[in-house]
């Protein structure tokens, strides 16, 4: 662990005044050490109160801790100081024949993808952005709906670790209210010579206490805290993929159910340019959304974009 995060891990388990010279104390470390490490949790987005008598408190903020997150789910994580893209970087641990299952986990990115080769907004500090980088090796037929299976395990685990009920709109986006709080994007490759799907990369872009969004998107974009998190990055991250890995995927189907945002609704959907009116109905178990068409017939929409009539 670098000093900073020692630093962290001593501050956020305790809810008082931290002094400097326990903390040179306990790290072996100069008290100008301890100062400098400060000033980089600060740059970190981490809120310290200082006092000359008491010391250092932890007043809000968390960094991301890649060695305890690993100990916790049992697989690799990455910690990228900065990234381009989550998903970049998972592909070129594909490129390295890297291990997986293994996470990537960047405080921020530069150029981050969304779905439908759009950008995805990433702020400085407060958000999480993860890659999952698994190596299936099945057909198609046999690759598990991982998007779906992402999905309820982001909700159940806000739920779980603070009470926020979240919502899933079909297919990969997550709300809270009205606002879209995180997104999910997934990426297979598959083997020309085999047929078998080889390698799935599932990313996560979460806005866990950004308090603000550029104007563009700031009318739907929203954050799951806003300035207090009564949880850490860590705890949430680490909860999503216990989840994902833990539960059985009938079990993700029903949370998915049960959380959507769309059963029931009237949705619109653009098909060869024209715009279709429909109801949700049902999703399979592949994540497919089977909707109702004016004229009765049912049809599969299995990926692409709905849009709700009403809320
Ligand atoms: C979407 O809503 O369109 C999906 C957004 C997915 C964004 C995440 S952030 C972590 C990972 N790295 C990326 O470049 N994209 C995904």
């Amino acid at each position: 662990m670098k000093t900073s995060e020692k630093i962290y891990t001593l501050l956020a388990q305790n809810q008082d005044f931290v002094s400097g010279e326990l903390l040179a104390e306990k790290l072996d470390l100069s008290r100008t050490s301890i100062w400098k490490a400060i000033k980089t949790l600060e740059n970190q987005g981490l809120q310290i109160e200082k006092s000359k008598v008491k010391g250092y408190k932890l007043l809000g903020g968390d960094i991301l801790l890649a060695e305890s997150i690993s100990q916790e789910v049992g697989f690799p994580v990455t910690l990228m100081e900065t990234s381009y893209s989550t998903q970049q970087d998972a592909k070129d641990n594909i490129a390295q024949n890297g291990v997986t299952p293994q996470l990537f986990l960047a405080p921020s990115q530069t150029k981050a993808k969304g779905r439908m080769n759009r950008d995805f907004f990433a702020s400085e500090t407060g958000g999480i952005y993860m890659s999952l980088h698994l190596r299936p090796n099945v057909t198609y037929d046999h690759l598990l709906p991982y998007t779906l299976i992402a999905a309820s395990s982001i909700v159940k685990a806000i739920s779980r670790l603070t009470g926020i009920e979240t919502e899933i709109k079909w297919v990969n986006d997550i709300y809270l209210g009205q606002k879209k709080i995180a997104g999910i994007i997934t990426e297979a490759i598959t083997s020309v010579e085999t047929g078998l799907i080889t390698d799935v990369i599932i990313g996560i872009g979460l806005n866990f206490n950004i308090p603000e969004f550029p104007t563009e998107i700031s009318a739907k974009a929203g954050s799951l805290f806003q300035g207090h998190a009564p949880i850490s990055r860590n705890q949430l991250i680490t909860e999503i993929w216990k989840l994902f890995f833990e539960i059985p995927v009938k079990d993700h189907l029903k949370v998915y159910k049960e959380k959507s945002l769309v059963l029931g609704k009237q949705v619109t959907y653009i098909e060869n340019d024209k715009t279709i009116q429909a109801q949700a109905i049902d999703i399979t178990d592949q994540g497919h959304l089977i909707v109702k068409l004016a004229d009765k017939q049912e049809k599969i929409l299995s990926s692409g974009e709905i849009s709700l009539s009403s809320w």
